[in-house]
């Protein structure tokens, strides 16, 4: 009857597929490639903190920062969160500045300044992220540096202010350190870092805090430049306004990532992406197989009235895999056992 003469066609439905498998976000944490280097971030991933704190003595002002980034996703809200706290959606980079009235009993206002992310929804703005080998890096500095240096774009504070609103960016030099896997002395987001005292043990904390900014003093008499001087395998290194392309000014956080994952001779992550790859290729082929099956027969019941097997495109074929399968299987049987005996194999 009907059967067979529906071609419902495969076609569209693979140029789905490859559809699928261009599309991107930004960039992926996995599998970064500079100048045909490849790197895999994804045990960097999740949100880490890095803090700071700058004085505006002559207006009396103290400011804290907490800038938080996920090199892997876009950063969440914390429980609670609103607009007035909180970095926009999209963001990557995220910075949450504490302003602390000296001349006002330290009265104090919190100032979520955009970094880095995607926002595209809301400004047309995006992340833009560039990445470069640091040792065909141009500057002098980075001689002999084995790692990768990453760019971000997208912030602006205040956000909404086209007009006076400062365009941030973030830097964020990954170096090669075969010892540290990166995640030394990492703070997770709003969580527990090791070095800190026990609750409780209040004089401790404050001694913690005194060091802290000694060691901030000491580095801004270093210079530009020169990263915090910390143990940690993430470090801040400035967020000062720079001078970018087209003598546009940018505010910009400079951070530094010590970790073997930005060696070049770094072993790959094994499974993860290409399990992926293939996962999606298996889900998109059995599901273009179901279409074709559920269209073919449905065509075929539509305009030739099949019912039955008939229903199947191709419902012949399909009912004779079984005895095409049987069939082969005979003739490699009969080849790998040669002209001998040929009485075993009747009964496949
Ligand atoms: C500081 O804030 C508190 C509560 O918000 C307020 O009562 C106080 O007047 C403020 N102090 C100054 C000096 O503005
Ligand atoms: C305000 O904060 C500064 C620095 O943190 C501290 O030295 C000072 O004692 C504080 N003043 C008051 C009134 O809390
Ligand atoms: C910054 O982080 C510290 C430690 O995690 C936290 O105590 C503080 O409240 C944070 N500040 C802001 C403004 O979120």
């Amino acid at each position: 009857m009907g059967r067979s003469r529906s071609r419902a066609s495969l076609v569209p439905l693979l140029a789905v597929s490859s559809l699928l498998s261009h599309f991107a976000w930004g960039f992926d944490c996995k599998d970064i490639v500079a100048q045909k280097v490849q790197f895999h971030f994804e045990k960097l991933g999740g949100p880490h903190v890095v803090h700071w704190q700058e004085e505006d003595i002559e207006h009396e002002m103290l400011y804290k920062y907490n800038f938080t980034l996920d090199i892997c996703n876009s950063l969440k809200w914390q429980k609670g969160g609103s607009a007035a706290t909180e970095c926009h959606q999209g963001s990557r980079v995220c910075a949450i500045r504490e302003n602390i009235d000296l001349s006002m009993d330290n009265n104090s206002t919190i100032t979520p300044i955009d970094i880095a992310g995607t926002y595209k929804t809301q400004t047309g703005r995006e992340l833009e992220a560039k990445f470069e080998l640091l040792r065909n890096s141009k500057s002098n500095s980075d001689a002999g540096r084995e790692g990768l240096r990453a760019e971000f774009h997208g912030g602006r504070s205040p956000f909404d202010d086209k007009k006076n609103g400062i365009d941030q960016r973030a830097i964020i030099e990954f170096v090669c350190d075969k010892e540290r896997t990166g995640l030394e002395g990492d703070e997770k987001d709003k969580g527990d870092n090791e070095d800190k005292p026990k609750d409780g043990d209040k004089d401790g904390k404050k001694d913690g805090d005194e060091k802290k900014e000694e060691k901030l003093r000491r580095r801004e008499n270093e210079g530009k430049g020169q990263c915090e001087d910390s143990d940690r395998s993430l470090r801040f290194c400035g967020y000062q306004l720079e001078t970018a392309d087209k003598d546009k000014k940018v505010k910009t956080l400079r951070l530094e990532w010590r970790t073997q994952h930005a060696c070049e001779d770094a072993p790959t992550p094994d499974g993860g992406s290409h399990w992926g790859f293939f996962g999606w290729f298996f889900i998109i082929f059995f599901l273009a197989i179901a279409s074709y099956l559920i269209f073919g027969s449905w065509l075929n019941y539509n305009r030739y009235g099949a019912r039955g097997w008939d229903l199947l495109p191709h419902g012949d074929t399909i009912r004779d895999i079984p005895y095409i399968a049987k069939d082969f299987a005979r003739k490699i049987l009969g080849t790998v056992q040669g002209g001998g005996s040929r009485g075993g194999y009747a009964a496949v």
